[in-house]
Protein backbone atom coordinates (compact mmCIF):
# COMPACT_ATOMS: atom_id res chain seq x y z
CA UNK A 1 0.00 0.00 0.00
CA UNK A 2 2.00 2.85 -1.06
CA UNK A 3 -0.26 5.46 0.15
CA UNK A 4 0.47 4.36 4.04
CA UNK A 5 4.07 3.41 3.50
CA UNK A 6 4.39 7.05 2.13
CA UNK A 7 3.76 8.30 6.09
CA UNK A 8 5.40 5.49 7.63
CA UNK A 9 8.28 7.70 9.40
CA UNK A 10 6.75 10.24 11.66
CA UNK A 11 8.07 13.87 11.64
CA UNK A 12 6.27 15.34 14.70
CA UNK A 13 5.40 18.98 14.48
CA UNK A 14 5.02 20.59 17.78
CA UNK A 15 5.29 24.27 16.02
CA UNK A 16 2.01 25.04 18.86
CA UNK A 17 3.57 23.59 21.94
CA UNK A 18 4.80 20.24 23.13
CA UNK A 19 2.94 17.43 22.46
CA UNK A 20 2.11 15.13 25.77
CA UNK A 21 1.33 11.74 26.45
CA UNK A 22 1.55 8.31 25.77
CA UNK A 23 -0.99 7.79 22.78
CA UNK A 24 1.59 6.67 19.17
CA UNK A 25 0.04 8.77 15.96
CA UNK A 26 0.44 7.19 12.95
CA UNK A 27 2.82 8.69 10.04
CA UNK A 28 -0.48 9.76 7.99
CA UNK A 29 -1.37 11.82 11.56
CA UNK A 30 2.13 14.02 11.72
CA UNK A 31 2.17 14.40 7.74
CA UNK A 32 -1.44 15.73 7.44
CA UNK A 33 -0.83 18.09 10.55
CA UNK A 34 2.32 19.72 9.28
CA UNK A 35 0.31 20.11 6.08
CA UNK A 36 -2.52 21.55 7.68
CA UNK A 37 -0.55 23.85 9.46
CA UNK A 38 1.18 25.11 6.62
CA UNK A 39 -1.96 25.30 4.56
CA UNK A 40 -4.06 27.18 7.77
CA UNK A 41 -0.86 29.98 8.51
CA UNK A 42 -0.62 30.34 4.39
CA UNK A 43 -4.38 30.73 3.99
CA UNK A 44 -4.29 33.27 6.61
CA UNK A 45 -7.44 31.58 8.70
CA UNK A 46 -5.86 31.84 12.17
CA UNK A 47 -5.55 34.92 12.88
CA UNK A 48 -9.05 35.17 11.75
CA UNK A 49 -10.86 33.02 14.33
CA UNK A 50 -10.39 34.31 17.92
CA UNK A 51 -12.30 32.26 20.05
CA UNK A 52 -15.88 30.04 20.89
CA UNK A 53 -18.76 32.58 21.13
CA UNK A 54 -21.12 29.75 21.88
CA UNK A 55 -22.40 26.44 22.13
CA UNK A 56 -25.20 25.47 20.53
CA UNK A 57 -27.82 22.15 22.44
CA UNK A 58 -31.13 20.92 20.88
CA UNK A 59 -33.74 19.33 23.47
CA UNK A 60 -37.04 17.65 22.55
CA UNK A 61 -39.90 19.59 21.59
CA UNK A 62 -41.77 21.33 25.02
CA UNK A 63 -38.59 20.43 27.08
CA UNK A 64 -36.34 23.71 26.22
CA UNK A 65 -37.50 25.74 29.68
CA UNK A 66 -36.55 22.61 31.91
CA UNK A 67 -33.56 22.16 30.16
CA UNK A 68 -32.89 25.66 30.40
CA UNK A 69 -33.75 24.96 34.38
CA UNK A 70 -31.38 22.00 34.66
CA UNK A 71 -27.95 24.00 33.19
CA UNK A 72 -29.12 27.07 35.34
CA UNK A 73 -28.60 24.90 38.56
CA UNK A 74 -25.62 23.27 37.34
CA UNK A 75 -23.68 26.18 36.23
CA UNK A 76 -23.37 29.74 37.10
CA UNK A 77 -24.79 30.48 33.27
CA UNK A 78 -28.19 33.03 34.00
CA UNK A 79 -30.76 32.98 31.93
CA UNK A 80 -30.39 36.17 29.00
CA UNK A 81 -33.48 36.04 26.38
CA UNK A 82 -35.38 34.04 23.94
CA UNK A 83 -35.62 33.81 20.69
CA UNK A 84 -37.96 32.27 17.70
CA UNK A 85 -37.17 31.37 13.84
CA UNK A 86 -38.90 29.71 11.24
CA UNK A 87 -37.13 26.33 12.70
CA UNK A 88 -36.79 26.69 16.32
CA UNK A 89 -37.10 28.53 19.82
CA UNK A 90 -33.70 29.30 20.98
CA UNK A 91 -32.80 30.50 25.11
CA UNK A 92 -29.63 32.51 25.26
CA UNK A 93 -27.72 31.81 28.45
CA UNK A 94 -24.50 33.76 29.66
CA UNK A 95 -22.03 33.02 32.17
CA UNK A 96 -21.88 36.62 33.00
CA UNK A 97 -22.51 39.26 30.40
CA UNK A 98 -18.98 41.35 29.90
CA UNK A 99 -17.14 38.47 30.14
CA UNK A 100 -15.81 37.05 26.72
CA UNK A 101 -16.67 33.44 26.96
CA UNK A 102 -18.71 30.77 25.86
CA UNK A 103 -22.77 31.54 25.79
CA UNK A 104 -25.01 28.51 25.52
CA UNK A 105 -27.83 28.26 23.32
CA UNK A 106 -30.63 25.51 24.07
CA UNK A 107 -33.22 25.40 21.24
CA UNK A 108 -36.13 23.26 20.56
CA UNK A 109 -37.20 22.42 17.12
CA UNK A 110 -40.35 22.92 15.61
CA UNK A 111 -40.04 20.17 13.30
CA UNK A 112 -39.63 16.71 13.46
CA UNK A 113 -37.16 15.87 10.10
CA UNK A 114 -33.45 16.67 9.44
CA UNK A 115 -30.43 15.11 10.34
CA UNK A 116 -30.37 15.65 13.54
CA UNK A 117 -33.23 13.66 14.07
CA UNK A 118 -31.46 10.81 11.54
CA UNK A 119 -28.55 10.70 13.69
CA UNK A 120 -30.74 10.15 17.27
CA UNK A 121 -33.12 7.23 14.80
CA UNK A 122 -29.56 5.57 14.25
CA UNK A 123 -28.44 5.71 17.84
CA UNK A 124 -30.21 3.17 20.07
CA UNK A 125 -30.09 5.28 23.48
CA UNK A 126 -32.06 8.38 21.45
CA UNK A 127 -34.67 6.90 19.33
CA UNK A 128 -37.30 8.94 19.67
CA UNK A 129 -36.16 11.73 20.97
CA UNK A 130 -34.66 14.94 19.23
CA UNK A 131 -32.19 16.04 22.17
CA UNK A 132 -28.75 16.50 20.65
CA UNK A 133 -25.41 18.38 20.74
CA UNK A 134 -25.19 20.89 18.10
CA UNK A 135 -21.39 22.69 17.65
CA UNK A 136 -19.59 25.31 18.49
CA UNK A 137 -19.81 28.72 16.87
CA UNK A 138 -16.30 30.57 16.65
CA UNK A 139 -16.08 34.41 16.17
CA UNK A 140 -14.21 35.34 13.40
CA UNK A 141 -13.08 38.71 12.00
CA UNK A 142 -13.61 38.69 8.31
CA UNK A 143 -16.42 35.81 7.62
CA UNK A 144 -16.13 36.50 3.84
CA UNK A 145 -12.40 35.34 4.05
CA UNK A 146 -13.13 32.13 6.08
CA UNK A 147 -16.36 31.15 3.97
CA UNK A 148 -13.68 31.74 0.78
CA UNK A 149 -10.73 29.74 2.32
CA UNK A 150 -12.80 27.23 3.76
CA UNK A 151 -15.08 26.46 0.96
CA UNK A 152 -11.49 26.21 -1.26
CA UNK A 153 -10.39 23.60 0.95
CA UNK A 154 -13.82 21.38 0.12
CA UNK A 155 -15.46 21.99 3.60
CA UNK A 156 -18.90 21.43 2.81
CA UNK A 157 -21.52 24.18 4.39
CA UNK A 158 -25.28 23.26 5.46
CA UNK A 159 -25.99 26.86 5.02
CA UNK A 160 -24.97 27.42 1.58
CA UNK A 161 -24.57 31.20 1.33
CA UNK A 162 -23.17 33.31 4.25
CA UNK A 163 -26.50 34.10 6.72
CA UNK A 164 -27.68 37.42 8.08
CA UNK A 165 -26.44 40.77 7.19
CA UNK A 166 -24.47 43.75 8.81
CA UNK A 167 -27.26 45.98 9.12
CA UNK A 168 -29.00 43.22 11.55
CA UNK A 169 -25.25 42.93 13.48
CA UNK A 170 -24.15 39.70 12.41
CA UNK A 171 -23.09 37.42 9.58
CA UNK A 172 -22.86 33.57 10.18
CA UNK A 173 -22.28 30.17 8.28
CA UNK A 174 -22.29 26.46 9.67
CA UNK A 175 -20.78 23.19 8.50
CA UNK A 176 -22.84 20.00 7.17
CA UNK A 177 -22.25 17.91 10.28
CA UNK A 178 -18.85 16.27 10.55
CA UNK A 179 -18.87 12.55 9.43
CA UNK A 180 -16.39 11.80 12.09
CA UNK A 181 -18.70 13.74 15.20
CA UNK A 182 -21.91 14.78 14.21
CA UNK A 183 -21.47 18.16 15.15
CA UNK A 184 -21.50 21.33 13.03
CA UNK A 185 -18.90 24.26 13.53
CA UNK A 186 -20.51 27.56 13.11
CA UNK A 187 -18.24 30.96 12.26
CA UNK A 188 -19.86 33.97 13.01
CA UNK A 189 -18.67 37.86 12.65
CA UNK A 190 -20.33 40.93 14.63
CA UNK A 191 -20.68 44.25 13.32
CA UNK A 192 -22.04 46.67 16.14
CA UNK A 193 -22.09 44.68 19.24
CA UNK A 194 -22.11 40.33 20.20
CA UNK A 195 -24.87 40.24 21.42
CA UNK A 196 -26.95 38.77 19.16
CA UNK A 197 -25.69 34.96 18.74
CA UNK A 198 -28.65 34.28 15.62
CA UNK A 199 -31.22 35.77 14.21
CA UNK A 200 -34.81 35.70 14.94
CA UNK A 201 -37.61 37.46 17.08
CA UNK A 202 -37.09 38.05 20.89
CA UNK A 203 -39.62 36.31 22.69
CA UNK A 204 -40.89 36.92 26.00
CA UNK A 205 -41.32 34.36 28.48
CA UNK A 206 -43.63 33.59 30.72
CA UNK A 207 -43.81 35.38 34.14
CA UNK A 208 -43.60 32.11 36.06
CA UNK A 209 -40.65 30.73 34.07
CA UNK A 210 -38.48 33.78 34.71
CA UNK A 211 -39.42 33.65 38.45
CA UNK A 212 -38.71 30.05 38.29
CA UNK A 213 -35.08 31.15 36.71
CA UNK A 214 -34.43 33.78 38.63
CA UNK A 215 -34.89 31.82 41.82
CA UNK A 216 -32.68 29.44 41.08
CA UNK A 217 -29.68 31.54 40.34
CA UNK A 218 -30.74 33.30 43.67
CA UNK A 219 -30.71 30.15 45.57
CA UNK A 220 -27.46 29.16 44.25
CA UNK A 221 -25.37 32.45 44.99
CA UNK A 222 -23.69 30.53 47.42
CA UNK A 223 -21.42 28.76 44.44
CA UNK A 224 -21.78 30.92 41.59
CA UNK A 225 -18.42 32.76 42.52
CA UNK A 226 -16.77 29.28 42.74
CA UNK A 227 -18.14 27.51 39.72
CA UNK A 228 -16.31 28.96 36.57
CA UNK A 229 -17.30 29.04 32.97
CA UNK A 230 -17.22 25.91 30.54
CA UNK A 231 -13.29 24.76 30.88
CA UNK A 232 -13.82 21.94 27.70
CA UNK A 233 -16.25 19.92 25.13
CA UNK A 234 -15.65 16.17 25.41
CA UNK A 235 -16.65 14.01 21.95
CA UNK A 236 -16.72 10.77 21.95
CA UNK A 237 -15.76 9.33 18.26
CA UNK A 238 -15.00 5.60 17.12
CA UNK A 239 -11.53 3.98 17.24
CA UNK A 240 -11.26 4.12 13.76
CA UNK A 241 -11.96 8.48 13.27
CA UNK A 242 -9.71 8.96 16.17
CA UNK A 243 -7.10 11.00 14.00
CA UNK A 244 -8.78 12.19 11.47
CA UNK A 245 -11.70 13.64 14.02
CA UNK A 246 -8.72 15.82 15.29
CA UNK A 247 -7.24 16.62 12.27
CA UNK A 248 -10.53 18.30 11.04
CA UNK A 249 -11.02 20.27 14.26
CA UNK A 250 -7.11 21.26 12.81
CA UNK A 251 -8.57 22.55 9.53
CA UNK A 252 -11.72 24.30 10.61
CA UNK A 253 -10.55 26.19 13.92
CA UNK A 254 -7.63 27.49 15.53
CA UNK A 255 -6.67 24.27 17.84
CA UNK A 256 -4.05 22.38 18.17
CA UNK A 257 -3.55 18.83 19.06
CA UNK A 258 -2.22 19.29 22.58
CA UNK A 259 -1.46 15.27 23.34
CA UNK A 260 -2.96 11.75 23.64
CA UNK A 261 -3.26 9.56 26.84
CA UNK A 262 -4.18 5.92 26.65
CA UNK A 263 -6.52 4.63 29.22
CA UNK A 264 -5.64 0.55 28.76
CA UNK A 265 -8.19 -0.64 31.88
CA UNK A 266 -10.96 1.61 29.85
CA UNK A 267 -9.54 0.62 26.84
CA UNK A 268 -9.64 4.37 25.29
CA UNK A 269 -7.27 7.46 24.86
CA UNK A 270 -8.28 11.21 25.65
CA UNK A 271 -6.71 13.68 23.57
CA UNK A 272 -7.30 17.34 23.84
CA UNK A 273 -6.81 20.23 21.74
CA UNK A 274 -6.62 23.28 22.55
CA UNK A 275 -6.16 26.83 21.00
CA UNK A 276 -2.88 28.37 19.29
CA UNK A 277 -2.88 31.28 20.95
CA UNK A 278 -2.67 29.82 24.27
CA UNK A 279 -5.38 31.42 25.69
CA UNK A 280 -7.17 30.20 29.16
CA UNK A 281 -9.84 27.47 28.54
CA UNK A 282 -12.42 29.86 29.64
CA UNK A 283 -12.11 32.01 26.66
CA UNK A 284 -11.73 28.99 24.50
CA UNK A 285 -12.71 26.14 25.55
CA UNK A 286 -10.58 22.99 24.86
CA UNK A 287 -12.20 20.24 22.46
CA UNK A 288 -11.58 17.04 23.76
CA UNK A 289 -11.83 13.22 21.84
CA UNK A 290 -12.01 10.05 23.40
CA UNK A 291 -11.94 6.91 21.59
CA UNK A 292 -11.39 3.19 21.95
CA UNK A 293 -8.72 1.63 21.15
CA UNK A 294 -10.08 -1.67 19.97
CA UNK A 295 -13.00 -2.18 17.38
CA UNK A 296 -16.13 -2.85 18.46
CA UNK A 297 -16.26 -6.29 16.57
CA UNK A 298 -12.95 -7.29 18.45
CA UNK A 299 -13.93 -7.26 21.90
CA UNK A 300 -15.18 -10.52 22.71
CA UNK A 301 -11.00 -11.19 22.25
CA UNK A 302 -10.21 -9.07 24.77
CA UNK A 303 -10.89 -8.87 28.74
CA UNK A 304 -11.54 -5.69 28.86
CA UNK A 305 -15.01 -2.85 28.90
CA UNK A 306 -15.07 -0.68 26.27
CA UNK A 307 -17.15 1.92 27.36
CA UNK A 308 -15.94 4.36 24.49
CA UNK A 309 -16.93 2.39 21.78
CA UNK A 310 -20.52 1.10 23.44
CA UNK A 311 -21.26 4.81 23.65
CA UNK A 312 -20.82 5.65 20.43
CA UNK A 313 -22.52 2.40 19.38
CA UNK A 314 -25.51 3.49 21.60
CA UNK A 315 -25.74 7.27 21.31
CA UNK A 316 -24.04 7.61 18.35
CA UNK A 317 -20.70 9.72 17.77
CA UNK A 318 -21.53 12.89 19.82
CA UNK A 319 -20.75 15.32 22.83
CA UNK A 320 -20.44 13.52 25.78
CA UNK A 321 -19.49 16.02 28.66
CA UNK A 322 -19.72 19.43 28.86
CA UNK A 323 -16.46 20.48 31.62
CA UNK A 324 -17.37 23.26 33.91
CA UNK A 325 -13.82 24.80 36.04
CA UNK A 326 -14.30 25.25 39.53
CA UNK A 327 -12.16 27.88 41.24
CA UNK A 328 -9.42 26.43 43.21
CA UNK A 329 -9.48 27.40 46.87
CA UNK A 330 -5.69 26.93 47.68
CA UNK A 331 -5.89 29.30 51.07
CA UNK A 332 -8.16 26.40 52.92
CA UNK A 333 -6.38 23.88 53.37
CA UNK A 334 -5.20 20.37 51.48
CA UNK A 335 -8.55 18.94 52.66
CA UNK A 336 -11.06 21.64 51.94
CA UNK A 337 -12.09 21.71 48.12
CA UNK A 338 -14.50 23.81 46.65
CA UNK A 339 -15.39 21.27 44.49
CA UNK A 340 -16.93 19.34 47.24
CA UNK A 341 -19.20 22.34 47.99
CA UNK A 342 -20.68 22.67 44.27
CA UNK A 343 -21.08 18.40 44.32
CA UNK A 344 -22.96 18.78 47.47
CA UNK A 345 -25.10 21.85 46.18
CA UNK A 346 -26.44 20.08 43.16
CA UNK A 347 -26.82 16.77 44.26
CA UNK A 348 -29.31 18.21 46.92
CA UNK A 349 -31.14 19.76 44.18
CA UNK A 350 -31.61 16.23 42.41
CA UNK A 351 -28.96 15.45 39.97
CA UNK A 352 -26.93 12.51 40.73
CA UNK A 353 -23.47 11.63 40.49
CA UNK A 354 -22.73 8.10 39.52
CA UNK A 355 -19.07 7.58 40.62
CA UNK A 356 -18.46 10.39 43.37
CA UNK A 357 -15.38 12.38 43.26
CA UNK A 358 -11.85 11.81 41.91
CA UNK A 359 -8.21 13.08 42.31
CA UNK A 360 -6.41 14.96 45.44
CA UNK A 361 -4.63 18.04 45.60
CA UNK A 362 -0.93 16.49 45.65
CA UNK A 363 -2.34 14.95 42.27
CA UNK A 364 -3.30 18.19 40.59
CA UNK A 365 -6.57 18.14 39.83
CA UNK A 366 -10.43 16.88 41.32
CA UNK A 367 -12.82 15.85 39.15
CA UNK A 368 -16.56 14.81 38.92
CA UNK A 369 -19.53 13.57 36.42
CA UNK A 370 -22.93 14.12 36.88
CA UNK A 371 -25.53 11.31 35.23
CA UNK A 372 -26.11 11.87 31.84
CA UNK A 373 -29.77 13.93 31.22
CA UNK A 374 -32.45 13.34 29.93
CA UNK A 375 -33.08 16.49 28.82
CA UNK A 376 -29.80 17.48 26.96
CA UNK A 377 -28.28 14.57 27.07
CA UNK A 378 -24.90 15.62 28.12
CA UNK A 379 -22.80 14.72 31.17
CA UNK A 380 -21.46 17.21 33.30
CA UNK A 381 -17.99 17.27 34.75
CA UNK A 382 -16.96 19.70 37.34
CA UNK A 383 -12.89 20.44 37.78
CA UNK A 384 -10.86 21.95 39.96
CA UNK A 385 -7.15 22.36 39.18
CA UNK A 386 -4.71 23.02 42.70
CA UNK A 387 -2.04 25.77 42.10
CA UNK A 388 -1.31 26.01 38.73
CA UNK A 389 -2.03 22.66 37.71
CA UNK A 390 -1.99 22.59 33.75
CA UNK A 391 -3.65 19.19 32.62
CA UNK A 392 -7.48 17.88 31.94
CA UNK A 393 -7.10 15.21 34.15
CA UNK A 394 -4.70 12.34 35.44
CA UNK A 395 -4.58 8.98 33.83
CA UNK A 396 -6.24 7.60 37.20
CA UNK A 397 -9.03 9.69 37.37
CA UNK A 398 -10.05 9.60 33.71
CA UNK A 399 -9.97 5.21 34.30
CA UNK A 400 -12.10 6.02 36.89
CA UNK A 401 -14.44 8.25 35.95
CA UNK A 402 -14.92 6.40 32.20
CA UNK A 403 -15.86 3.50 34.12
CA UNK A 404 -18.56 5.31 36.69
CA UNK A 405 -20.04 7.12 33.29
CA UNK A 406 -19.70 4.41 31.61
CA UNK A 407 -22.24 2.22 33.95
CA UNK A 408 -24.88 4.96 33.21
CA UNK A 409 -24.76 4.73 29.73
CA UNK A 410 -25.44 0.42 28.44
CA UNK A 411 -29.30 1.18 26.88
CA UNK A 412 -30.64 -2.27 27.58
CA UNK A 413 -30.82 -4.53 24.59
CA UNK A 414 -29.25 -2.78 22.33
CA UNK A 415 -25.44 -3.56 22.59
CA UNK A 416 -22.91 -5.22 24.01
FE1 LIG B 1 -13.49 15.93 30.77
Amino acid sequence: MPHTQEYLTPSIDIRYGAYNGTMLNSGYFWHFLGELYNWREKAGLIPNIRKIDHITTQTDPGKRIAAVKEILLASSYDYAYTFEDGGYITSVLEYKADLPVPRILVREPKHTNGIFHFFNELAPGRVGSLARYIGESYMVSDIDEVYRIQKEAATPFATGEIQGSAEKGFRWIETVPSIYTQNTVRYVQYYQDEKMPCCGEIINESPEDLRAFAQIKEEAAAISEILLPIDHIATRVFRHDREDAILEIVKLTHNYPWGAFIIDEMNSSTNPTRNVYHDPERYSPAKVFTAGNIGAPLHFLTARPSPTETFCLNFGRSLHHIAYDVKDDTASGPDNHNIDRVVEYVREKGIGFPGGLTGTREEGLRQVFTKRSALTGWVTEYVERFEGFHGFFTRKNVAFLTQAAGRDEIVPGATL
